[in-house]
């Protein structure tokens, strides 16, 4: 190994005022574990497991986590797995966003208080990818990751299912009474049926090919199924590499430099990638001192086309997409725009990993960079009087005829006043209206959740109406579509524009443009602004933290006190 520090277990010794039994007590207790004085003398490669029975997505874990320490010891490594939190999607509340920064927290102090030469990241569910990366990237420790793979689709009376975009499109079909409570109930067995993370092109799956163009994951890994045996190779070859990072100490800033960044959004836009993943990207290199700025955001939209034809945006699911030649069919036609000098964790550069072209590649999912799905970018960012620093749209998802136009605001004030709301028969609304929601932001209570996607009112379900224009300050899931506009920052709860708008307002969207404003006279507002009271915060604990020191959107949701000063 290259630096000079102490090595494997006499790595951060534990303070006993003298190093020499530290290490001589250390030793001594991990022979209790029942390890050989050679495996003891060898690299420690921790393997930082999300597993839980509260994430359906990790079920397979302790066998994916068996195949990477069977790569460790094959490359002469000691592995050590140990337990991380972990955040099963739809199994917290508020929101996992919110505890995205705990887990990173954990990650991070794990990582470095343990005697690590190198981790493996063991991770998949939507949140769980960028709080490790973000967590070992802060702790500087040699990293790896290792994605839970998507889930493989079912049938329904012949139709295939997957989650979570046909959960949506069922609910929304239960909701305008096309289908009756017994179909739904039958569809319920149907939408996850095995191990893995959602499988469409979600937060999950987006979150598994940025790291991936990161760099920061085995080539050709991030859409491998769940339950393919190839993930489990896949497992064992990332441990082995593990070993290998162990010796060459290559960290996590060498690889996701600005160019990598840079190269990442390419490619989430290229795969019409989740929303979700601009905050958790911007986080990631928050903590490495890169910016994400959401203007350049736009410009590499306009000149990155969509590649894929996946849902929620397309038509086909994640296996389809590794069967097609995944990520580095995808990388090799994005090759004339990325910056192909990008070390990745293997140590080899971008150009060297694409130097062949992949084999097979299935042109209805995979589209060539002349002839793609979309000409242009799937994400776009919107600013104006609504939003001075920004909103997100997912235009690839939503419906281009509702992309300029001005509409009646019909506002609700927070998440709860919304579901009390939306389907009471004598609403005032029309399909022209604009939807809006408050306090839904990052320091709203409810922790940015994915409100963001709100139900058609269910009186214009029923007539028939598939899509509004929605604005709010909420995220929505990566598996949703509609014309939904969000993260709008700043966010209400701290007096934002969004904060002052009421119902009838005007409010004038223009995708063209990239604006969204509020067409309300400025004294009228600064009278508003002047009547508005913040909500107290939490009383104690980590909602007061995260209450106090979360980020706004276009910061990545971080804590302020964990992002580095700009490189
Ligand atoms: Fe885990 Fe969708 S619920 S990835």
């Amino acid at each position: 190994m290259s630096d000079d520090k102490p090595q494997g277990l006499a790595r951060g010794l534990t303070h006993y005022g003298d190093a020499g039994f530290a290490l001589f007590l250390r030793r001594s207790f991990a022979r209790s574990m029942g390890y050989s004085t050679a495996l003891l003398a060898e690299p420690t490669i921790g393997i930082a497991s999300a597993a839980s029975d509260l994430n359906n997505c990790h079920r397979h874990f302790p066998e994916l986590i068996d195949a990477v320490k069977r790569g460790v010891l094959a490359a002469g490594g000691l592995p050590l797995a140990f337990p991380t939190i972990s955040l099963g999607e739809v199994f917290l509340h508020p929101t996992s966003l919110m505890y995205r920064n705990l887990m990173a927290m954990d990650v991070e102090e794990m990582c470095r208080a343990q005697p690590l030469d190198a981790v493996v990241l063991v991770g998949g569910c939507d949140k769980t990818v960028p709080a490790q990366l973000m967590g070992a990237a802060s702790a500087g420790v040699p990293a790896i990751g290792l994605v839970a793979g998507p889930m493989l689709t079912a049938r329904h009376d012949g139709e295939r299912l997957g989650a979570c975009t046909d959960c949506r499109r069922f609910w929304a079909k239960f909701r305008s009474d096309e289908i009756d409570r017994t179909t739904l109930d039958r569809v319920e067995t149907k939408l996850a049926t095995t191990a893995g993370t959602c499988a469409v092109m979600g937060t999950a799956s987006t979150m598994a090919c940025v790291a991936e163009a990161l760099g920061m994951l085995l080539p050709g890994t991030a859409a491998i199924p769940a339950v393919h045996a190839d993930r489990l190779r896949a497992a064992e070859a990332t441990g082995r590499a593990a070993v290998a990072l162990a010796r060459s100490r290559l960290t996590i800033d060498r690889i996701v430099t600005p160019a990598a960044v840079e190269n990442a959004l390419k490619v989430l836009l290229a795969i019409g990638g989740s929303t979700n993943a601009i905050i958790h990207l911007t986080a990631i290199a928050g903590r490495l001192g890169i910016p994400v700025s959401l203007k350049h955001l736009n410009e590499l939209s306009d000149a990155t086309p969509v590649l894929v034809d996946l849902k929620p945006t397309g038509a086909h699911y994640m296996e389809d997409f590794f069967a097609a030649g995944g990520m580095s069919a995808v990388l090799h036609e994005l090759k004339p725009l990325l910056d192909l000098d990008c070390l990745t964790v293997t140590g080899e550069r971008l150009a060297e990993r694409l130097a062949a072209p992949p084999e097979g590649v299935d042109r209805a999912i995979i589209r060539t960079l002349a002839a793609p799905f979309t000409p242009a970018g799937g994400l776009v960012a919107l600013f104006g009087s609504l939003a001075p620093n920004g909103a997100i749209l997912k235009r690839s998802a939503a419906d281009a005829r509702l992309f300029e136009r001005t509409g009646r605001a019909v506002v609700f004030s927070s998440p709860s006043d919304l579901a009390a709301r939306i389907d009471d028969p004598a609403l005032d609304v029309e399909p022209d209206d604009f939807l809006i929601m408050q306090n839904a932001g990052p320091k709203s209570g409810y922790g940015m959740p994915e409100a963001g996607y709100l139900p058609i009112p269910a009186r214009l379900a029923r007539a028939g109406v598939k899509d509004m224009v929605r604005i709010s300050d909420a995220r929505m899931s990566g598996t949703a579509y509609g014309t939904v506009v969000l993260h709008v920052s700043p966010e209400a709860a701290i007096g934002g524009p969004l904060a002052l708008v009421q119902t009838g307002d005007r409010i004038r969207l223009s995708v063209r443009e990239r604006s969204l404003d509020l067409e309300v006279d400025t004294a009228v507002l600064a009278r508003r602004k002047a009547q508005w009271r913040a909500s107290p915060l939490p009383p104690r604990g980590y909602q007061r933290l995260y209450a106090e020191r979360v980020l706004q959107a276009e910061e990545g949701c971080d804590f302020d006190f964990l992002r580095s000063a700009t490189r």
